[in-house]
Formats: structure tokens, sequence, C-alpha cells
């Protein structure tokens, strides 16, 4: 059976038992005070009480016995009233003397049952004892009997003033008084002891004349009797009759069976009764007052018979007692059980209530848990969302930061573009077509700067709400032909098909004209920044009458936005990752802001190399502006004609001075902003010969094939990164040497760095001076002609570095490589260029241009210079043949070495080699 069974079991037991359990009996305590104890009658009405006891386990007895003394039974009943019993059995020594203390008991409530002596008067609750005037007179009567009527008999009395001695002798004496023959010779007490009457009969029996029979009042006092006659050998005439028929071997039944006792009266102890009759009053049920015993003869005829019974009621009555013991002793097993059992059932109800407890525990405690881990949830859900909070804040802190930085960039190159011209104005000797150009570039950049203000302040109006339509009712066909007008010339320029799609010859639409001019100029602006030459672009108005709106399309073949690019284009300060895209990252922002204002709709479709669509939904009709948005006259701003000048085309044609001289050094210009290139090269034509590439790829192109002697790159171009372009050109043998200069709008040194690292020579920020530009140039060709002329000798690889001047450690095993190659074919005389570039990697014109730029000489003339030096050391060896010389250091004919050797050291071979025998030592 599963544990959980057992328990339930053994619960459901346990409240069996508890229900079954008898209704229990109060706790009573009886006090029993008695006469004298030492005789077995009383001994036996002892045993009796006990027995009648055992049905009352809760019922206690404080016994006393007084050894037959008056007064000390008086003070003995005080001490059980001391107890507070619930019930008092008294059994009277003499009537008189304790009759006071159990009335006094009786008044006080406490119930008193009398037992076989009574007292002097009946202020007592009940009387349990036999009748003992009846006893004397059965014992008389039977006597009369007994003597046939004539004789002599001696009467042996109990304690005088006992009641028993009293009626008893009433009773007998009434009997005999009958039997005229029958003469009661004496009565003498024996205070109911057998020694105490066997004493005084021996003191008196002289006196006495011849008795028939002896009646004692008990029959210990008549078993006395019968010895003192016995002593005195007078038995065998004499009966002898005693009272209380007591069993057992010591009693009268067994004396008569004996033949010591003719006769004996049945006087019963009442133990039993009298504590069935104080049971009776204590539980409240009916009881008898008088209680009175009945009485028998027991004698030679139904002696045996009584023996026989008696003895077996006797031995039954030890069974009981036996049992009763044994009973006892279950009840105290039965009761230690009992104790365990409660213990274990506490035991199990506190397991049970504990592991109740547990369970509920257990239940509330995963309440508890899944409350918290709710809490946690809730918790690390609310983090997360401050953790993501934080995140964009920071994102859009990053993205304010950046675009603080980038609008800042943007203004480098117009200011740039404004300095640089009026410094040229204030230094140089301008002439009226100079004046002019500068003054247009100075213009146009003013304007750009005001326009990239006027952006910031409608973002700030924008962000503080402060910006509000003023619409008017315009043919919108009309107002988008003229945004398109000064597009038109940059798409014939880069051959881009540029049109207007639409069957609608005019449509009347409410709008800002200011605003819409800056969403449509902006989105043009874009699809042309975008698109590549033969490209398309195209609006595309249609009507949409089912929503009563107008959707106007740019559509572009430009060169497209990834997902993640479209998806944030329209977001304030992003910056696509297209290095082209970077713009303010405000223009598209601000279009959205605009339709917005117009309750209108802007979305966009964009396919990577094949082209972005963006479309302005504006609703039909002016029911959707308020009032105050609507008005019927709309004021220009100059915004409009501002973005037209900063179109590309808007540029002052910058013009070439005819009277510009070839320059020995030539600078490469990689640079996107078509005004800042021409700016630049205006600046340095007048010393250089400069070449111009508006994209990095083809200003690297340019580079390998020409070999520029500096060049000068922008850091951010379209198609790539001026920085990696710097690597290329600085880790490419063909370039390495070129001394490169990075223009840049960013000024942070971390950026400067980055450009050092990969090799540039010089970082120049925006807006930088004319003056300082011209200078860094210059000084860099300084520097690499004192390379040139340190490398010229021929022997410059063993030199100590001079100062300033520097060389790459692609340069510098690019020359010994050069030099190895050179020594090691010197006696070759078809040692050539085409050779050398072949073992280097270099086509002819690179090695010429890289050999030229590095040592500042051609390479036949490098081979020659070398191939001479090294004829000096050999025609100082003595043995040495000029011939010889010629050929080892690669000449095929020992005249054109003479020829060459005389041209360079200005004394023949012959007149060298004597001038040296002679002056060296041998
Ligand atoms: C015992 C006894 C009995 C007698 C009774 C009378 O003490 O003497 O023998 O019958 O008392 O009270």
């Amino acid at each position: 059976m599963p544990f959980r069974g057992k328990l339930f079991f053994l619960i459901i037991g346990f409240l069996f038992l508890c229900g079954c359990k008898e209704k229990e009996e109060p706790t009573y305590t009886i006090g029993f005070s008695q006469c004298t104890g030492n005789d077995v009658w009383r001994q036996d009405m002892l045993r009796g009480m006990q027995r009648e006891l055992a049905f009352h386990p809760n019922t206690r007895l404080l016994y006393l016995d007084a050894k037959g003394n008056s007064q000390t039974q008086i003070s003995q009943i005080k001490e059980l009233i001391q107890a507070k019993p619930d019930l008092l059995i008294v059994s009277p020594n003499e009537a008189e003397p304790i009759t006071p203390i159990v009335e006094e008991v009786y008044q006080k409530g406490i119930p008193v049952v009398v037992v076989d002596r009574k007292t002097a008067s009946s202020f007592y609750t009940a009387y349990v004892g036999g009748n003992n005037y009846e006893v004397g007179k059965t014992a008389g009567q039977y006597i009369g009997v007994a003597l046939q009527g004539r004789g002599r008999v001696l009467e042996i009395s109990g304690l005088p003033k006992s009641s028993p001695t009293v009626e008893r002798h009433r009773g007998f004496s009434e009997a005999i008084s009958k039997y005229l023959g029958i003469t009661l010779v004496k009565t003498f007490p024996g205070d109911w002891e057998k020694n105490i009457a066997k004493t005084r009969l021996q003191k008196n029996i002289a006196g006495l004349p011849t008795v028939d029979l002896v009646f004692a009042h008990n029959d210990q006092m008549a078993l006395g009797a019968y010895e003192v006659f016995k002593e005195k050998g007078l038995v065998a005439n004499t009966k002898f009759v005693g009272i209380d028929g007591l069993a057992g071997p010591l009693g009268g039944i067994q004396m008569v069976n004996d033949g010591i006792l003719n006769a004996t009266m049945l006087y019963p102890t009442g133990g039993e009764e009298a504590i069935r009759t104080a049971m009776q009053i204590l539980q409240n049920k009916p009881f008898n007052k008088e209680n009175i015993l009945s009485t028998a003869v027991i004698d030679s005829s139904n002696a045996r018979m009584i023996k026989m019974q008696t003895d077996k009621i006797l031995t039954q009555q030890e069974d009981i007692e036996r049992q009763q013991k044994r009973n006892e002793e279950q009840i105290a097993l039965y009761q230690n059980q009992q104790i365990l059992l409660y213990s274990l059932s506490g035991l199990l109800v506190c397991s049970v209530v504990l592991g109740a407890w547990a369970l509920y525990s257990s239940v509330e405690r995963k309440k508890i848990n899944k409350k918290l881990k709710t809490k946690n949830r809730q918790i690390i859900e609310q983090r997360n969302k401050i953790q993501e909070m934080a995140e964009e804040a920071q994102a859009a802190t990053e993205s304010k930061f950046r675009f603080f930085t980038n609008i800042s960039h943007e203004f480098r190159t117009p200011l740039t573009l404004i300095l640089g011209p009026i410094e040229g104005l204030l230094h140089g000797k301008a002439d009226h077509l100079m004046v002019k150009q500068n003054l247009k570039l100075i213009q146009k950049n003013a304007q750009r700067l005001l326009w990239l203000v006027n952006q910031l302040l409608d973002f700030r109006k924008l962000e503080g709400g402060k910006i509000r339509v003023t619409a008017t009712e315009n043919d919108l066909i009309s107002f988008i032909r003229e945004i398109m007008l000064p597009f038109e010339q940059l798409a014939k320029k880069h051959h881009i098909e540029f049109k207007l799609v639409t069957n609608l010859s005019n449509l009347s639409v409410w709008f800002d004209t200011n605003m819409m001019d800056k969403v449509f100029f902006n989105l043009l602006s874009n699809a042309f920044k975008f698109t590549k030459d033969y490209g398309r672009i195209q609006i595309v108005v249609e009507k949409d009458l089912s929503l009563n709106c107008v959707n106007i399309k740019v559509k572009d073949s430009g060169i497209g936005m990834s997902e993640p690019e479209a998806a944030r284009a329209f977001e304030m300060f992003y910056q696509g990752q297209h290095a082209a895209n970077k713009g303010t990252g405000l223009g598209l922002p601000l279009s959205k802001e605009f339709v917005l204002l117009h309750h209108g709709n802007i979305n966009l479709i964009s396919e990577p190399n094949k082209g972005t669509t963006f479309t302005v939904q504006l609703q039909l009709g002016n029911n959707h502006f308020t009032e105050e948005e609507k008005t019927t006259s709309q004021v220009i701003t100059g915004e409009h004609q501002l973005s037209k000048n900063l179109l590309e085309d808007a540029s002052p044609v910058w013009e070439t001075p005819t009277n510009i001289t070839p320059q020995k050094h030539h600078v490469l210009v990689i640079e996107d902003h078509p005004d800042l290139r021409n700016f630049l090269k205006f600046t340095l034509q007048t010393n250089y010969q400069v070449s111009a590439a508006s994209e990095g790829e083809q200003g690297l192109a340019e580079a390998y094939e020409n070999i520029p002697d500096l060049i000068i790159c922008d850091l951010t171009l379209p198609d790539t990164d001026g920085l990696k372009i710097v690597a290329s050109l600085k880790t490419d043998l063909r370039t390495s040497h070129i001394p490169v200069i990075i223009l840049t709008a960013r000024t942070g040194l971390e950026q400067q760095v980055e450009g050092m690292q990969v090799g540039a020579d010089l970082y120049l920020t925006k807006p930088f001076s004319p003056q300082v530009l011209k200078e860094s140039v210059r000084s860099l060709l300084t520097n690499r002609q004192l390379v040139k002329e340190r490398f010229s000798a021929g022997e410059v690889l063993h030199l100590p570095p001079t100062e300033g001047v520097t060389i790459s450690k692609l340069d510098k095993k690019f020359l010994e490589d050069f030099k190895r190659i050179i020594d090691a074919k010197l006696p070759d005389p078809d040692l050539s260029v085409e050779f050398l570039g072949r073992e280097i990697g270099l086509s002819r014109v690179q090695l010429y241009r890289k050999v030229k730029a590095l040592i500042g000489c051609n390479v036949n003339d490098y081979i020659q210079t070398v191939r001479l030096n090294k004829s000096c050391t050999l025609l100082r060896q003595p043995q040495a043949s000029i011939a010889d010389v010629a050929f080892q250091v690669g000449f095929s004919s020992a005249t054109y070495f003479s020829t060459a050797f005389k041209s360079k050291f200005g004394v023949s071979p012959t007149d060298y080699k004597n001038q040296h025998l002679r002056t060296e030592p041998v």
C-alpha cells in the first residue's frame, strides 16, 4: 500500500479510537474511616470495596485505620475532610463519640455513608450493614433450639457502646427469653477482639458456673472462648456460637466445619455494597438511605456446602482479583500504549500538519517563485527597454554629433573656396579676368554656405515646431517644369535622359511653393548626384482619383540604395554607406517633414545599381488644410534662386591663362568637388603642370600612367576612400616614391595619424590657404630633389641619412634591387632599361620616370656612371689592360670606353692609369 494510503487509514483509526472511547467517569475521591482494620472481617470488607472500586478506575480511596480508638477516628475523619473528599465512608468505632463529627461532615454537604456500626443520629446520607437485632435474634432462636430449651449460656459482647453490641444483645435476649429453661449466666464485653475476650474470660472463668453454650458477638471472640474452654478441658460439654460467618481458612464457616463452633450467624461485611451506594450518590443516581444486609445461620447442616460454595466464591474472587490485577496491568499497558498511540498520533498529526504546511509552503513558494520570475522578467524587459532606449539615445546623440561634424565639414569646402580666392586677390597681381573668376567663386560658395545655414534653420524650426505651411493654389505641372529647368543643362552635359512624364497639361494643387521647391530640388539633386552619364531621370505626375490625390514620382537609374539604407533614408542625420551619399543627412528628412506638413506622404523604392524612385503624394483640393495654412499670396523667399546657383553648371568657368610656360614638375589633383578641383588647378598651374581627376580610381589610373611628381588627393571621394587611394599609391612600386598631400575637412588627430600611416607625406585640412598649399608642394618637391642629389652619386645607399631626406622602405628596396642587378650585369654590354624593367616589374617608361624621380638622372646615364666609376677601380690594378677594363665594365669597344671615360673624367683611361700607378705604392 502506498504511504499515502497507510497514512489515511492510520488517521481514520485514530479518529475511530477517539470516537469509540467510553464517556469517561469523572474523578472522585472517597475517604474511608475504618474503626479497626486488623481483623479478617474488616480486611474482607476492604477487599470487597476494592473489588467494587475496580469498576471505577477514576475513583480514589483514601483509607485511614483508627485501630479501635474513637478519638483517633475523630481526628482521622478531620484529616480526611482536609483532603476535600467527594464522599466519606465511616464505620464508627463507637456510636456516641463519632456521631458529632459525622454530623458535621454531613452538614458541610459531604455525603456520608455509614457502614456496619451506626452513629447515634440519622444525619448521614446512607447506611449499609446487617440488621444486628435480627442477627442477635436469629442466634438466640438457634441457641434455644440447639439447647432444646434448657441450659446455661455465657454471652461475650463487642464494644459496649458500639451499635452491634447493643442491638445483637437486644435481639439475642429477646429470642432466648422465650425459652424459660435457658439462663444467661453472664454477659461480659470482649470489645470485638479475640485476645481481649480470651483474657477477660480467663480471668472470670473460675467464678462462672458450668455453661452449656458460649455465644460470642463475633466468630473471633467465640474462637478465643473455645480456646480458653479447651485449656480448661471444658469444650466437650460446651457449645460455641459466633457471628460473622466469614469464608476462608480463618473464617467462621471453616470453624463450624472444623467443629470448633456449632454455628455462626452470617453477617456480611457490606464492602461492595458500600462502594456501590457511594457511587450511586456521587453519580446522582437513585439510592436507598438504609441498605440492610440479610443474615443466615451456618451450622454443621449447611457449613460443608456453604464452605464449598464460599471456597468457590473465594477462588472466584481470587480469580477476579487476579483478573483485576491483570486488567489493571492491561489497563496500565493500554494506557501506556494509549500514551504511545497518542504520542504517535500526535506526531502523525504534527507530521500531517507539517506535511500540509510544507505542501502549503511549497505551493506558496512556487507562487512566490512564479511571481518573482514574472517580476524578474518584467525587470529584465524594463532593463532591456531602458538599454534599448539608452542605445537609441546614444545612437541619436552619435548621429547628431556626426551630423554636426559633417555639417562642419560641409562648411569647410565653401570656406576654402571663399578664403582661398580672397587670399589670391589680396596677394596676387590679379588681372580683371582672374578677379571676376575669384569673385564668382566667392559668391557661389557664400551662397552654398547660406544654403547650408538655411537647411540648418529649417531643421531647427521643424524641431521647435515653428515652421508652418502657407499653401496657395498652383498649377503643379508648370511648377515642376520650372524646377526642372536649371537641371536641364546638367542633364545635357552628362547625357542624361531627363523628362516629365504626364498626360496632364495642368493640375491645380494647393501647396507651399517654398517648401515644395525645396522638396523637388532636393529630390532632383539627389537623382543627378547618383545617376551616371547616359542614365535616365524622370518626373512622373499621375492623378489618383480613388484617393483624390496626385502622385509625383522622381525616378532615376542611379546607383540605388541597399535595403537598410533605403529604410533609414528619411531618418534625421542618417548618411548612406556610399561615400558619395554622405551629405548633410538633412535633405530627405526635411523633405519628408515638408510633405507631412502638407498632410501628404513621401516614400521610396530602391534597388542597388538599378535606381531609386521617390513618390510624393499630395491631396487634391484644400479641405485638408486649416484656414491658417491657406493663403492667396505666397511670399517667395530667395532660396529658389539660391538653389539654382548651386548646381554644377552654375560654377565659374576657369580659364587657363595662355601665357603659362610649360612646367618641369607634374602635379596630379584627385578631387571630386568641381569648384575645388578647378580652384586647385588654377592655384598651381602657374608653377606646375597640373592634371586632375574627379574620382579615385580615375586618379589612380592617371598616376600609374603618367607617374606625376606630386599628388594632391581629397579624402572624401565619390567612389572610394581617399586613404585607400593613398595606400595603393604608396604600396605600388610605380608610384611609391611620389609625395602625396591629403586634403580633408577632417581635422581630428586620429584621421591625420591614419593618413600618415598609409604613407601620406602631408595632411592639409580645409579651409587651407593657397599660399600654404603652394609652399607645401614646393617643399615636398625640394625634398625629393635632395633625395635625388643624394642618390645620383651612385654610391648613395652607403651614405648616412641626410637631415630632412626621407625615402620609403619600398623605394629603398627598389634602389637596392636596381643597384644589385646593375652591379651583377655590369660586364654585359646589353644591360638595358628594358632588361632592368623586366627584372624589377616596371614598364620602360615607369622605370625611367621612377629612377628619374628618385635619382634625378635617366637609367642609361646611371648605368654609364656606374660602369665608368667601376672602371676607375679596375684601372688602378697594375696588370689590367684598358681593353680588359672596358670589357669588364660592359663596353663593347675600347675606343667607345676611352671616349666616354675622357668625357666624364677629363682624362683618357691610359693617362688615368699611369697617374695612379705612379702615385700608388707598389
Ligand atoms: C469486626 C467485628 C465483627 C462484628 C462487627 C460488629 O471488627 O467485631 O466481628 O460482626 O465488627 O461491628
